[in-house]
């Protein structure tokens, strides 16, 4: 792992994060059924930690002297609640082993600030996940 390695694996992050925005304001969107006001709040609720997560990946590779990546990942299609939520479950499970990886490389790489504000990543990506894992046991 260098710096360069770094970059590009902060990059593919960053492709995550904006597809997880247009994932979560879709699904806002296309979400049907009895649970529909809850849902479309949940989601568009998780848009702005998203969105700060984006933000923030985006100014620390360009203070490591990389150039942002500016597209998103795929989004998964999904036209009902419960598939929407499986999805975005695999999306957070994704989000934090990948943040967990990511934390220890840049603590190898000395890069102490940034390990921290990955590893509170992680913690925002758990409590993504934990309240889907809880809106899903209940259905
Ligand atoms: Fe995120
Ligand atoms: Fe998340």
């Amino acid at each position: 792992m260098d710096k360069e390695k770094l970059i590009h694996c902060l990059n593919e992050d960053l492709a995550n994060e904006f597809s997880a925005i247009i994932q979560y304001t879709i699904y806002a969107s296309r979400v049907t059924g009895p649970f529909r006001p809850e849902l479309v709040k949940f989601f568009m609720a998780e848009v702005a930690d998203e969105q700060r997560h984006a933000q923030y990946l985006a100014d620390k590779i360009v203070s490591l002297g990389g150039v942002p990546n500016s597209v998103a990942a795929d989004v998964p299609d999904a036209s009902d609640a419960k598939t929407m939520l499986r999805e975005v479950m695999n999306a957070e499970s994704r989000a934090i082993e990948a943040y967990k990886e990511r934390a220890n490389q840049a603590n190898e790489l000395g890069y102490k600030a940034l390990a921290l504000e990955l590893e509170d990543m992680v913690k925002d990506e758990t409590n993504h996940k934990e309240e889907v894992e809880k809106i899903l046991a209940g259905w």
